[in-house]
């Protein structure tokens, strides 16, 4: 019975690599030089498809995935478009932390801007966040939405703030930016099909104990 698990390139399949050795799986290609999507391991019954990151949750909900990892942010977003329906969210995995932010150029006083209850303009991937957040704050945003490098938005003159993922802030740092509100935390998640978990409900559950043991120790050590 085939398992498939659908995540993104970059940090979450890096920092996944070591959950899928605990559960005893080592992947066979590098999605950095190959042009594979779907990866073999060596395990014969689970294999790996690289999608992008918004793409996890619509792969695991129709039947493309039986499980996906992906990011809070990301599932959030998702989910605020009520298409989060067939979705289980059994464990947080503690990896690809990070936090999402508020940040404005240096010289753009935002403190007094959201006294002020003035109209503030946002550029963000994160729309849905970003409604909530100045929503529970009492700020009137008008929101643009952009598919990356939202830091250019407030260099340009386009926009007064961005909401983004910040890591170690080097991004921001490079482009006269500063963090001025912090949203919330970030981290990725499993994401298994209700459906499939019914049908493959005992090698999903092998894999769900192994990653939840493995992401044990990770979590101890960040509290
Ligand atoms: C994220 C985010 C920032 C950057 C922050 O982009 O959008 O641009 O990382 O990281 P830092 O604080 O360590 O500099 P990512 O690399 O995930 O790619 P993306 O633009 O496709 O989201």
């Amino acid at each position: 019975m085939m398992i498939t698990l659908a995540l993104s390139k970059g940090r979450i399949f890096e920092e996944t690599l070591p959950l899928l050795q605990a559960a005893g799986i080592t992947v066979q290609d590098d999605p950095d030089t190959s042009r594979k999507l779907i990866l073999a391991t060596d395990h014969p019954e689970v294999r790996l498809l690289v999608v992008r990151a918004t793409d996890v949750p619509t792969y695991v909900q129709y039947g493309g995935a039986d499980m996906g990892i992906t990011g809070k942010d990301t599932l959030l977003e998702h989910c605020s478009t009520g298409s989060g329906a067939g979705l289980y969210q059994p464990l947080d995995l503690q990896i690809a932390k990070c936090r999402i932010s508020v940040a404005v150029r240096s010289d753009f006083d935002y403190a007094s801007a959201v006294q002020k209850g003035s109209r503030l303009t946002v550029a963000t991937k994160y729309v849905a966040i970003s409604r909530e957040f100045f929503a529970s704050k009492g700020v009137h945003v008008d929101l643009i939405k952009l598919y990356g490098s939202m830091e250019l938005a407030p260099l340009v003159g386009m926009a007064d703030a961005i909401v983004d993922l910040v890591s170690t802030g080097n991004t921001l740092k490079a482009n006269n930016l500063v963090e001025v509100e912090h949203i919330m935390d970030i981290s990725s998640k499993l994401v298994v099909s209700q459906s499939a978990l019914k049908l493959k409900q005992a090698p999903i559950r092998r894999i769900m104990d192994a990653f939840a043991q493995a992401s044990k120790p990770y979590h101890a050590i960040a509290e």
